[in-house]
């Protein structure tokens, strides 16, 4: 038998129980991570509050001892921390495994609780694939699902969402900031428009969102509303719904009378203490993360864009603060993206690739890029640990990495990068 490798570990990393660096903060030796609308770092601080129900109180929320109790305090803190973040009450909170089992459970839930009132949903076309797979699966059981088309900026306009409801409408489901292009849609405006019409629900995607913007309910006018944590540096494998007090959903996961009968299963504590953490904290820091994250973005657009042939994509305002989208034409998006990996920089493409087959992103060509163009997009995305420093090296290496792969000058083939779906 071969000995199994000894893996090394980070110095820099901390042995459990001990104090150490925010497990976010990269090693030396580490790429320069400008992925982060796919994924962000746990967070030092959801670490520690996560950490004791994964060990001494690991206690089964609905069990009746002292440990179970202990686990089920921490449980109701966390719906109450993150209901309250987002101008909620604790019990409109029903925490899920991620975004899209939230966007799943929200979207099957309302379109079956209201199919007798009518079959018509209303979406965009340009929603991550947790809304438009699970809106094209509830067709085949008789929904009708009309897609709304975005101008050049990846937007919908209110008023033809105000159109499409007719008297058949149960459900609007519009996301709030997109995943690949980073525009933000004029969700309250849209929320106004779909309540003008009584017995419409309004669903949001916030997922994209929920790190960058300030939710509140109330505001946006929505009814469901889905986040994932790890968009915010919270745990993998944990997201929360929104559910508006006396809306009505078909559950979707039978079993036990967990989360207020609307999620049967036994509670991931530690993962909903994570999320609420973390949430907490990213809002307390919005403002000032916002601000930094808006300084290093434009920074890095101008050394980009001032590439030939580069053209940002999204809307150039109304986008998140720490996203970066463009299109290099000439260029492969996966093969740019392989390249930058090479030189330490991970980003990521602008057209989802599965197995063998390159797709094209559905959210571009909904804006009108031809597939040649589309082919060329690169997302780069910032979050809260990206430094000055991160940025002073990609804004030398990125417009020269895109430069050379314009002229031809670097050829990578195959995908051994293994790209899944656009996250
Ligand atoms: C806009 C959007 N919606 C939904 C999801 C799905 O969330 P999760 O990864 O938690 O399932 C993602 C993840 O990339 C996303 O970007």
């Amino acid at each position: 038998m071969r000995p199994r490798a000894v893996r090394k570990l980070d110095p820099r990393m901390p042995r459990s129980g001990q104090p150490g660096p925010d497990p976010g903060v990269q090693s030396a030796a580490m790429a320069i991570y400008l992925d982060h609308a796919a994924t962000t770092p746990l967070r030092r601080e959801a670490l520690d509050a996560m950490l004791p129900f994964l060990t001494e109180d690991f206690g089964n929320a609905s069990s009746a001892h002292g440990f179970g109790r202990r686990a089920r305090a921490a449980l109701d803190d966390a719906h109450q921390q993150l209901a309250a973040r987002i101008g909620a009450e604790a019990r409109e909170v029903v925490f899920t495994s991620g975004g899209t089992e939230a966007l799943n459970l929200g979207l099957k839930g309302a379109a079956w609780a209201g199919k007798a009132r009518g079959h018509r949903i209303v979406t965009s076309s340009v929603e991550h694939h947790a809304v438009g797979h699970t809106l094209r699966y509830l067709e085949k059981f008789g929904f009708e699902i009309v897609e709304l088309p975005v101008d050049r900026y990846g937007r919908v306009d209110p008023d033809h969402v105000d159109k499409a409801i007719t008297d058949k409408t149960i459900l609007v489901s519009i996301m709030l900031a997109n995943n690949e292009i980073g525009t933000i849609q004029p969700i309250a405006e849209i929320g106004r428009r779909v309540h003008a019409h009584r017995g419409v629900l309004f669903a949001v995607d916030a997922v994209q969102a929920a790190a960058h913007l300030e939710l509140d309910v109330e505001a946006l006018g929505v009814d469901l509303l889905a986040l994932s944590a790890h968009k915010f540096e919270g745990p993998k494998g944990v997201g929360a719904l929104y559910l508006r007090h006396g809306t009505h959903i078909v559950v979707q996961q039978q079993g036990g009378s967990q989360e207020r009968h609307r999620r049967g299963g036994t509670e991931n504590v530690a993962g909903a203490v994570g999320m609420a953490t973390a949430y907490d904290l990213a809002s307390a820091e919005r403002p000032e993360t916002g601000r930094r994250l808006r300084r290093l973005r434009e920074r890095l657009q101008k050394a980009v864009l001032a590439v030939d042939g580069t053209e940002l994509t999204g809307h150039p305002k109304e986008r998140l603060p720490n996203h970066l989208s463009v299109i290099a034409r000439d260029t492969d998006g996966n093969a740019l993206t392989m390249s930058l990996d090479l030189e330490g920089i991970a980003a990521s493409v602008g057209s989802a690739c599965t197995t063998g087959s390159t797709e094209v992103s559905h959210v571009l060509t909904a804006m009108g890029y031809p597939e040649e163009e589309a082919r060329g997009a690169l997302r780069l995305s910032l979050g809260r640990t990206t430094t000055d420093a991160d940025i002073d090296e990609a804004v030398l290496t990125v417009p020269r990495v895109v430069a050379s792969m314009r002229t031809g000058q670097v050829a990578v083939a195959g995908d051994p990068l293994g790209q899944g779906a656009l996250v």
